[in-house]
């Protein structure tokens, strides 16, 4: 069972989701969020999640704050890392300890739409149609090979909330099903090379 940390900068509704899916192929060992005031964390402490913040703000820079990160997520036995809102781009440090073994959840069909307000992007261009893109994480802003896509339909009548609700519908289904498939195959490969 692989010991994931979601990482979240805001409201933490993927988050939820993530905790409810845990199966015999992960669990949510650790919730981190960079605010302090996160309504993620006071979700954690609600659902029994171990939790921890850091704010960038008492670090003089990136490397220092994520040297701290690192530290955090090694003492916690941390094997995976799960975007889910977390709105700031993973710097080397992380990259580089955790390669290939962090993932982003992202409410757009990528390469459409990247960065902040992607909800709002999609319905200021006028297209028909949006979705939810699951990305392993590089340097770049929602960037990296894509492991999954699914569209939603933006219908004349809707409005920001409305599509958000669609998206956020898509994305808690989909987030916690593609982690299974992506851990549950990462545990077959790691028994297959002891063997
Ligand atoms: C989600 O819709 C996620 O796709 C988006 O932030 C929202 C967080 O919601 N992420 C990005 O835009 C990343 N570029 P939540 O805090 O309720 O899970």
């Amino acid at each position: 069972m692989k010991r994931v940390a979601v990482f979240a900068s805001g409201n933490g509704s993927n988050f939820n989701s993530i905790v409810e899916g845990e199966d015999e192929s992960y669990q949510v060992a650790l919730l981190f969020s960079d605010q302090p005031q996160s309504y993620a964390l006071t979700r954690a402490i609600d659902i029994g999640v171990k939790s921890e913040s850091l704010s960038p703000k008492d670090y003089p820079d990136k490397l220092a704050y994520e040297a701290d990160l690192l530290a955090l997520l090694i003492r916690n036995h941390i094997d995976f890392i799960v975007l889910a809102g977390y709105m700031r781009l993973i710097g080397p440090t992380i990259l580089k300890y955790y390669k290939d073994k962090i993932v982003n959840i992202h409410p757009s069909l990528l390469p459409e739409f990247p960065g902040l307000n992607a909800i709002g992007q999609a319905l200021d261009a006028g297209v028909r149609e949006t979705g939810v893109t699951i990305h392993y994480v590089d340097e770049g802003m929602d960037t990296g090979p894509i492991i999954k896509q699914e569209k939603v339909l933006i219908e004349k009548a809707d409005t920001y909330e409305s599509l958000q609700k669609k998206v956020q519908k898509v994305e808690h289904r989909l987030y916690p099903e593609t982690l299974k498939e992506l851990l549950r195959k990462d545990e077959v490969v790691a028994e297959a090379s002891v063997n």
